[in-house]
């Protein structure tokens, strides 16, 4: 019985696994096992021997049961902790965020009124923020004495000392990139420039920095009417309403002769705008032929070549269509208006696809 007991001792203890240890189970104290055959024999016995064999049976059986116990529970650690070591995770890592960044409304109207146009045939243009004072003023017809300058309400940048030279400006309109563009790329030509712009004011309905888009199209033969019918498409395709009215009154721009200003037919009712239906106007953007001053400015011969131009508000456009009642919020970075008014990032407008959805 010694050599019994110690035999599966040592094989208990050594068993690599806890199949191994089922195994070992069922030859020592299953049904058929070793010891359940020893058992068996004790009705063969005489009382005398039964009584020094069945304890001594009962005892081993009982020894066996709970080394087999403690192993298993030995395995089980030992798995758990091999788990516990590949399945490390570090909890204290940031989490994923629920949401991701939304992109701003400026960022998506500029990406809207580009579809419409690139549709249009029109390429996106770009100029510098800090422009000079002939790109500004001098080449857009604004000579230095004109009453546009000051009411334009100008940021200035320094000169040195004894520099003469007339100073840098923020640019007041995206104006200037129609002379850059017509510089770099001559006629005919068909560009729009979104982007920033700036001038001293700030109210609830100006701030400092702001957005506009400029759009120019010069050819040998173009007309206000060619004018009239891509604002219409851009209105139309922008608001996304199949009719839209269009009003041009005579307005003044150095830049431009005629010169125009456009409002859309509208309505308020219920504080919220519709287009295209109702008795107001809105006036959305400036408009007009561009000036041969400004064609010679950009080395274009009008002899030849004309066309139109045309200066939007971004930033209001963007307030009209998604309802923003305060242009300031705009620029605020206040994560919850962002969240708010902001749009997927992956939503990338097209004309087919759909603008906004
Ligand atoms: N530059 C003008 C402004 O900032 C807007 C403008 C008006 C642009 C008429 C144009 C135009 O190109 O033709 O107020």
């Amino acid at each position: 019985m010694d050599d019994l007991r110690q035999t599966y001792i040592d094989l208990i203890a050594n068993a690599p696994d806890e199949a191994t240890l089922e195994d070992l189970r069922l030859r020592a104290v299953g049904k058929k096992g070793e010891i359940s055959l020893k058992m068996r024999e004790l009705g063969k016995m005489t009382a005398e021997e039964r009584q020094v064999a069945g304890p001594a049976l009962n005892a081993l059986k009982d020894e066996i049961n709970s080394a087999l116990a403690a192993k298993k529970s030995a395995l089980e650690n030992a798995a758990l902790d091999e788990r516990l070591r590949s399945e490390w995770l570090d909890v204290t890592l940031p989490s994923r965020p629920r949401r991701a960044g939304t992109i701003h409304p400026i960022s998506q109207v500029t990406e809207e009124v580009s579809a419409i146009f690139a549709d249009m045939g029109f390429a996106v243009a770009e100029g510098p923020q800090i422009e000079s004072d002939w790109y500004n003023f001098d080449a857009l017809n604004i000579p230095g004495h004109h009453p546009a300058r000051a009411e334009m309400d100008t940021f200035y940048t320094h000169r040195a000392e004894g520099d003469e030279r007339p100073p840098h400006v923020l640019r007041t309109h995206t104006s200037p990139v129609q002379i850059r563009s017509m510089q770099d790329q001559g006629a005919p030509i068909r560009i729009i420039a979104p982007g920033r712009v700036y001038r001293a004011d700030y109210d609830m309905t100006h701030t400092p920095m702001f957005h506009q888009i400029e759009g120019l199209a010069i050819d040998k033969n173009i007309s206000m009417a060619n004018l009239k019918w891509v604002l219409e498409e851009f209105v139309k395709a922008f608001f996304e309403v199949d009719d839209v009215e269009l009003r041009f009154r005579a307005s003044h721009f150095p830049f431009t002769e005629p010169s125009a200003e456009v409002d859309i037919r509208c309505s308020w009712e219920g504080g919220t705008l519709k287009v295209g239906e109702g008795d107001d106007w809105l006036e959305i953007l400036g408009s007009g032929m561009v000036h041969p001053h400004v064609l010679r400015s950009g080395n274009v011969d009008p002899d030849v070549w004309q066309g139109f131009a045309f200066g939007m508000g971004i930033d209001r456009i963007a307030m009209l269509k998604y309802g923003i009642p305060d242009l300031r919020a705009f620029f605020d970075s206040d994560l919850r208006w962002l969240r708010h008014y902001g749009f997927a990032a992956l939503d990338v407008p097209t004309l087919r696809g759909g603008l906004s959805r």
